[in-house]
């Protein structure tokens, strides 16, 4: 069974461009995954097809209503029997990362609330009880870009979706740490070189050589996640035989 995505919007039309593009696009033709797009304003009862109304308690912005966000949610549920896992998108809401993307491309259904304006009214939450899901501390004018953001990051982990099945795994956050740098042809660009040992055919000096880089990167932009990886199992074996990295990107002063 392909992953199924509900995705519940104000603005689906936000949506086929993205989907419809690169690899969530390919995963779709090649069955893996399918999309299902819900207009929540096409579930509204009023002659102005509110979505929102003003916040109870006064103060800025617009609230989505709870009624109209239910009935979308029990209809995008009733188009298919398998349960979906319900996930809001809010700058309240857990980090997005990588793990949590694993995890979600292991399910069988994902149903994503897009919202806009200034946030949900609690009842929503409250009743439909999702898995509520920022994508960083900022604050976006809407869910939607978020939404696109969590489904490319899950639907590239399906399997089968890659083609070459290491590519999941080698990259940046496998592992906890950092990718390492790549080069392909020339060999010689404006005076800057390759790394010899990539040029070696030696696969075991290369692969020492990737781990240190991955080591090394991450040490010394990502402190967190340096922590976090020399304090797991496999970080405390082999996190002791690093240097410094000594150049430093064009844009960052000396
Ligand atoms: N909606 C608005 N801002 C957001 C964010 N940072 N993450 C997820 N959803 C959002």
């Amino acid at each position: 069974m392909p992953l199924r995505i509900d995705i519940l919007t104000l603005f689906p039309e936000m949506f086929g461009p993205v989907l419809g593009t690169s690899i969530p696009k390919r995963a779709g033709e090649k069955g893996l995954v399918s999309y299902h797009l819900t207009g929540v304003r096409d579930f509204a009862t009023d002659a102005h097809k509110s979505v929102d109304d003003r916040p109870f308690g006064g103060g800025p912005g617009m609230v989505m209503m709870a009624p109209t966000m239910f009935d979308a949610v029990e209809a995008a549920e009733k188009q298919d029997p398998r349960p979906a896992r319900r996930i809001l998108l809010s700058p309240q809401g857990r980090l997005f990362d990588q793990p949590l993307a694993e995890e979600l491309a292991r399910e069988e259904r994902l149903l994503l609330i897009a919202g806009h304006y200034e946030g949900f009214d609690e009842r929503i939450i409250e009743g439909l009880r999702p898995l509520e899901l920022s994508i960083g501390d900022y604050v976006l004018s809407g869910g939607e870009l978020a939404a696109m953001v969590v489904i490319d990051a899950v639907v590239r982990l399906l399997p089968g979706v890659l083609g070459h099945e290491q590519g999941a795994e080698d990259e940046t956050f496998a592992g906890g740490l950092l990718e390492f740098p790549q080069y392909t042809r020339p060999r010689d660009f404006r005076g800057m070189g390759v790394p010899e040992v990539l040029l070696s055919g030696n696969h075991a000096a290369i692969a020492a050589w990737r781990m240190q880089q991955r080591k090394l990167r991450t040490r010394e932009r990502r402190p967190d996640l340096w922590r976090k990886y020399t304090e797991s199992s496999e970080g405390r074996v082999t996190s002791a035989e690093e240097t410094t990295e000594t150049k430093k990107p064009e844009h960052e002063a000396p």
